[in-house]
């Protein structure tokens, strides 16, 4: 072979290349990928030119070598060029017309939504919000609640006791709230308190050794049952809506003379019966009563002159029959598909 026959075939490879170079468009990097590997590939043009060589005379293999490279090197920078181009071109491509993204924000869990609730229907009758602490000592959360020595609320196996020999516990309820806001102020007032609870109970679907109370308190000269029942009924119906049935029933607690549970119509059954309400078309959701006459001695109020009333009931459980969540270990799980659901 001659050397002006390999000079003729490298301008042919050449005017090729860039031929096809050309053709490629700024949004293909295939093609580009595929140029590369025809022209300067292992077994592409370039070295196919450079097979060409040793059928030259030496003189001419050099200056044939020499056109051969320069090509070569050309080829490799006009390549890096334009991929460098069609990159940038592909990574840059926005479409205007695709929605955003939603930013992702926070939503609040049920139990912060229930008693933010809570405290708004309680604040429009006049309550004020108060807080307690979450530990507690033995006076605070069962003696000056008239609670006995010998009741088995007291038991360590009930109770979280952080130091037994000091008397200092988690408090079991958010009762002993009374006692702090007594001792501090005089009467007329009425209050709320929202908190944490501890009790030794095992996990399942209903219980929880972490919950949530509201406690009320209200004083007065000549307060008694029907405030409570107003307060009480107006809060539900605020609540649950103008429909639900509120019953008052007896019952007991050492704090309060006379007590009562306060039962609601089941929002699940309408009240008809179903096993939410263990077929009973109410379900029980507090405790209340008019404050013990000893309760008021134990913070030197004049029994003669003040009466009030006092109530106490667990948030979650009205969550659960609020948000109609059927498991109390949701609550605490973390689970976001649960919480998220909440807003
Ligand atoms: N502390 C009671 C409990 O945890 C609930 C309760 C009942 C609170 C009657 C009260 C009340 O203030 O008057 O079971």
């Amino acid at each position: 072979m001659e050397l002006e026959e390999i000079k003729k075939k490298i301008k042919e490879v050449s005017e090729k290349a860039e031929k096809q170079l050309g053709e490629i468009g700024e949004e293909e990097p295939e093609k580009l990928e595929r140029w590369k590997v025809e022209y300067l590939g292992r077994k592409g043009e370039i070295n196919n030119l450079f097979a060409l060589l040793p059928h030259l005379a030496s003189e001419e293999r050099k200056e044939a070598g020499m056109l051969i490279n320069n090509l070569k090197n050309s080829l490799t920078n006009v390549y890096e060029e334009r991929k460098y181009t069609t990159v940038k071109k592909e990574k840059s491509k926005v479409n205007l017309s695709f929605p955003g993204k939603t930013p992702v924000t926070g939503s609040f869990h049920p139990i912060t939504l229930i008693s933010r609730e809570i405290s708004t229907i309680f604040t429009k009758m006049g309550f004020g919000i108060v807080t307690g602490p979450e530990i507690e000592t033995d006076y605070y959360n069962f003696d000056a609640l008239n609670i006995p020595a010998e009741h088995p609320s007291k038991d360590v196996w009930d109770t979280f006791y952080l130091s037994e020999k000091e008397k200092v516990l988690l408090r079991t309820h958010t009762s002993p709230v009374q006692i702090r806001v007594m001792e501090k102020i005089r009467p007329p007032f009425r209050v709320i308190a929202i908190g944490k609870c501890f009790r030794r109970d095992d996990i399942d679907a209903t219980h929880s050794p972490v919950f949530h109370q509201i406690e009320g308190l209200m004083v007065d000269k000549g307060i008694n049952f029907s405030h409570l029942k107003g307060v009480l009924t107006y809060f539900i119906t605020e609540m649950f809506g103008k429909d639900v049935k509120v019953k008052f029933t007896p019952s007991f607690f050492p704090f309060t003379e006379p007590s009562a549970e306060v039962s609601m119509s089941c929002n699940i059954c309408k009240g008809k019966g179903c096993p939410t309400c263990h077929n009973t078309g109410y379900i029980e959701i507090l405790g209340c009563g008019m404050v013990h006459p000893q309760v008021f001695r134990n913070v030197g109020y004049d029994t003669d002159e003040f009466t009030g009333f006092a109530f106490g009931m667990g948030i979650e459980r009205l969550a659960i029959i609020k948000f109609g969540i059927t498991d109390i270990r949701y609550f605490f799980q973390n689970d976001l598909r649960v919480i998220k659901q909440f807003s």
